[in-house]
């Protein structure tokens, strides 16, 4: 009796295996469309895989020190279509095979955020496909999760979320639940960089430039004092106040101490962020008792803090993640898989959903 019902099940089994085999599976077409801030973004994912992730970024904001929100918006209005044909035909993919369209609907600048959001609603209401709001920041983390043939942290996960808006310590438990465990009390970690970088006279955005020049720098060469606070929260606006007074006083004695000592500045101004972040990270780690640890967000690209986390990892026997770095600054990819996510769990969200600057991510 139990060997006839064994081999029914045997049977079964490869009865389903085989119409599988048979019935080949139509896959899920999203596109992503990201404009939170200064990078008009537009990918194409085809169930889990990246076809095309194309970015139209906005040099001219160097020339004012910072993002312009009103030209920001303007130049997102010029770029989205193109952006957006041109990931469609890199993926070789028509709009009519669209199964839906994912928007940042928010936070970020509204402007920008208005323009991703009504392009990406008109074209999904005459395609008659689901158009998708997605949280950037929540879309950062969700990166993680794009086939790229690397492996994906497992829930529940802690996701050090770093980018020029915010620096949180995140447990992630599934891809619609996240809890901030820690956060910054003033500026963001890529704030800080690129604050850190106008002072060393550098174009924004800085955390790049200086994460270039830090590499033939000593990062041991200058120490600031890293503010602390209680708990796993954060703050940077202290360390910005000592760097500038630092280089106020040396500057009086030696008009030339930033260029004769640029790449050195660099590397001290790196190294105390990242650590900073790191001994927060550790703190988190210890304190949930969880050893998945993941980067995310536009600082996550920063070499330093990859190398930082990998040296800590050895020692707390960590399994660590961080996104390809065209996945780690704002792009549509992310927002795609995130969109794939909700598609799934079917949370479409509405037409008359409306783009908002702040948006809690818990
Ligand atoms: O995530 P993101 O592209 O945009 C926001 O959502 O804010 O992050 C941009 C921030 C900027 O502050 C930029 O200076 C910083 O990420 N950033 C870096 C690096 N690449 C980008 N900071 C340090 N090192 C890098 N390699
Ligand atoms: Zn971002």
């Amino acid at each position: 009796m139990r060997k006839r019902f064994i081999a029914e099940r045997v049977f079964l089994s490869k009865l389903t295996q085989a119409i599988k085999e048979l019935t080949p599976t139509r896959q899920i077409v999203i596109l992503g469309i990201e404009s939170s801030c200064d990078d008009t973004s537009a990918a194409v994912l085809v169930d889990d895989k990246i076809h095309a992730n194309i970015t139209a970024d906005q040099a001219f904001h160097r020339n004012f020190g910072g993002v312009v929100p009103e030209a920001a918006s303007r130049a997102h209005q010029r770029d989205i279509l193109p952006v957006v044909e041109a990931a469609l035909a890199e993926a070789k993919i028509d709009k009519s095979q669209l199964d839906a369209i994912a928007y940042t609907r928010g936070p970020g600048l509204l402007g920008s955020l208005l323009v991703g959001s009504s392009f990406a609603k008109s074209l999904a209401q005459a395609l008659g496909v689901p158009a998708i709001p997605i949280h950037h920041i929540r879309a950062h983390v969700l990166a993680h999760f794009i086939d790229t043939g690397a492996s994906k942290p497992s829930f529940p996960f802690l996701c050090l979320t770093v980018s020029g808006g915010h620096t949180l310590i995140l447990k992630v438990d599934s891809p619609f639940e996240y809890r901030i465990l820690g956060e910054t009390l003033d500026d963001a970690a890529g704030e800080a960089f690129d604050k850190a970088a106008k002072l060393l006279g550098l174009p924004y955005p800085g955390g790049p430039l200086i994460d270039k020049l830090a590499q033939s720098g000593d990062p041991r060469k200058f120490a600031f004092t890293k503010p602390k606070v209680p708990g796993i929260d954060l703050s940077f606006s202290g360390l910005k106040s000592n760097i500038k007074q630092f280089i106020d006083r040396s500057l009086k004695s030696n008009p030339d101490f930033i260029e004769q000592h640029l790449n050195d500045l660099a590397a001290s101004i790196q190294f105390t962020i990242v650590s900073m972040l790191l001994e927060q990270l550790i703190f988190a780690t210890k304190h949930t008792g969880i050893r998945e640890v993941a980067l995310a967000g536009g600082v996550s690209a920063n070499s330093e803090l990859r190398a930082q986390l990998q040296t800590h990892a050895q020692k707390y026997g960590w399994n660590t993640y961080t996104p390809p770095i065209q996945y780690c600054t704002d792009n549509g990819a992310m927002i795609a898989i995130a969109g794939k996510f909700a598609l799934e769990a079917g949370e479409l969200g509405a037409l008359a959903d409306a783009a908002v600057a702040k948006w809690e991510i818990e």
